[in-house]
């Protein structure tokens, strides 16, 4: 008999102890301390001598490598967040809310690809997996299906078969009956991740894995798996709009400013490769209250539409939300309208929209964000063909943000003629859209009223 140990594992990051507690100790979160059993792992069984082999130390000059081989997908924008293509033998995480789309994305890429896919699922059947199927556009495809939650047994078909890329949908259904904790558990997740892992690695299988996350991104059975993994991707946006973003949280064969950009459509998930024509309303139709802002969401310049309502306040306390953008900034900028342009808005009651169901925390979005409160606030339009990039600092004035040429290019391309940004002393070409401070600007677009 192998001997067991017990301990207490967080559920929420991972720490263990030997006791139980009603906190944790270590990230302070309540009630997440369950019981875990685990065997000595030297003593993990068939699984680990499934996939133990011996290495020796090499020269780093001997290593042959060189231009890494990529998978090419028939997905643009996977491919971009992947850094160009699947590297074989890598482990990508992509974690996402429940509904988001992640099955989805996973399987259509499957069926687009030239090569045995195995496509391993805990969570549906195989006649729900082929009618989802049914409904993206069909291709050539050998995608194999495989409804194994036991890690053993799936590592033994595995090795078996050793196709070059492996779907595990999820993470968290996946199960080795040697440990005693439930699917999901952290040393459950933990133990099943690294045992693929090493397989993925000593056969140069590539290994996608897909894995909840709830709204707070707690909950974190797959965040554990971050350090672990060479890739991770989160796949976000509002269940109810149609936008996905897929956004690269860590990447070793890439860059982490790369985003994909997705529309979620009747027959599966599309590229969207002219993302700011689709944010926005066309000019005619824009209110007071709106302004556009020449934002940069990873690498891609995108110009998005912030919307303000300032209404006066019902009752007592007035409310401040923000769906899209962080609300402690908007609290903040709210502050420095009210200090430095002194107008009255402790009495408002305000909202504020990034339409599109996107989600941004670029700093050059602060303008477009004071500007769509100060236009609903005297009720008044903006100029169409103009939009806004720039920072705003605590004194009202407006800072210089990172590549406004591309931001600039961007908004030429969409037909903006002005784009209204912070005056650059250092390079200061006496350009007539450059403002020094929000009062400068306001007196501009706002003359009479203010
Ligand atoms: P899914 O990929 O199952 O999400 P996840 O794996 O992240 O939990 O996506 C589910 C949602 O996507 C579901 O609400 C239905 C919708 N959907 C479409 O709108 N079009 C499609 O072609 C497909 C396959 C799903
Ligand atoms: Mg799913």
């Amino acid at each position: 008999m192998s001997k067991i140990k017990t301990h207490y594992q967080c559920q929420s990051c991972g720490a263990k102890f030997n006791r139980w507690m009603g906190r944790c100790s270590s990230c302070g979160d309540w009630n997440t301390l369950t019981e875990e059993k685990i065997q000595d792992a030297g003593k993990l069984g068939e699984a680990a001598k499934l996939t133990l082999t011996q290495s020796a130390p090499i020269q780093l000059n001997e290593v042959s490598g060189g231009e890494e081989y990529r998978i090419l997908t028939a997905d643009e924008e996977l491919n971009r967040v992947l850094g160009g293509g699947i590297v074989p033998g890598s482990l990508v995480l992509l974690g996402g809310e429940p509904g988001i789309g992640k099955s989805t994305l996973l399987l259509q890429t499957a069926r687009q690809l030239p090569m045995p896919v195995w496509y391993v699922s805990g969570e549906e059947s195989a006649r729900q997996i082929k009618m989802r199927a049914d409904r993206l556009p069909s291709q050539d495809n050998q995608v194999v299906l495989f409804t194994e939650t036991e890690l053993n047994r799936l590592l033994r078909q595995l090795k078996e078969a050793l196709p070059p890329l492996v779907i595990i949908d999820s993470i968290q259904t996946l199960y080795d009956a040697e440990i005693e904790s439930a699917p999901g558990s952290v040393s459950q997740i933990r133990h099943c991740a690294a045992m693929l892992m090493r397989l993925a690695k000593e056969e140069g299988i590539a290994l996608f894995l897909v894995g909840h996350i709830t709204k707070e991104g707690a909950l974190a059975g797959p965040k554990i798996l971050e350090h672990m993994v060479d890739t991770v991707l989160q796949f976000e946006g509002e269940r109810h709009h149609a936008y996905r973003l897929l956004r690269t949280l860590k990447n070793r064969f890439g860059s982490t400013a790369e985003l994909g950009i997705y529309q979620m459509q009747t027959d599966g998930l599309h590229g969207v490769n002219n993302p700011s024509a689709f944010l926005l309303t066309p000019a005619h139709r824009r209110q007071s209250g709106t302004a556009i802002a020449a934002s940069l969401e990873g690498n891609r310049p995108m110009l998005i539409e912030i919307q303000v309502l300032v209404s006066r306040a019902a009752y007592g306390t007035p409310q401040r939300s923000a769906t899209g953008f962080d609300n402690r900034r908007l609290n903040m900028l709210l502050a420095v309208l009210e200090k430095r342009l002194g107008i009255q808005l402790s009495t408002m009651d305000i909202f504020l929209n990034v339409t599109g169901g996107l989600k941004t925390d670029d700093p050059a979005v602060d303008l477009a964000v004071c500007v769509a409160t100060l236009s609903s606030f005297y009720d008044k339009a903006m100029p169409d063909k103009t939009c806004f990039a720039a920072e705003v600092g605590l004194g009202g004035e407006l800072r210089p943000v990172s590549r406004v040429d591309m931001r600039e290019q961007e908004s030429k391309r969409l037909g903006f003629n002005y784009l209204i940004k912070a005056r650059d002393f250092v390079e200061d070409n006496g350009s007539k859209s450059a403002f020094e401070t929000l009062s400068e600007l306001t007196e501009r677009l706002f003359g009479s009223n203010s």
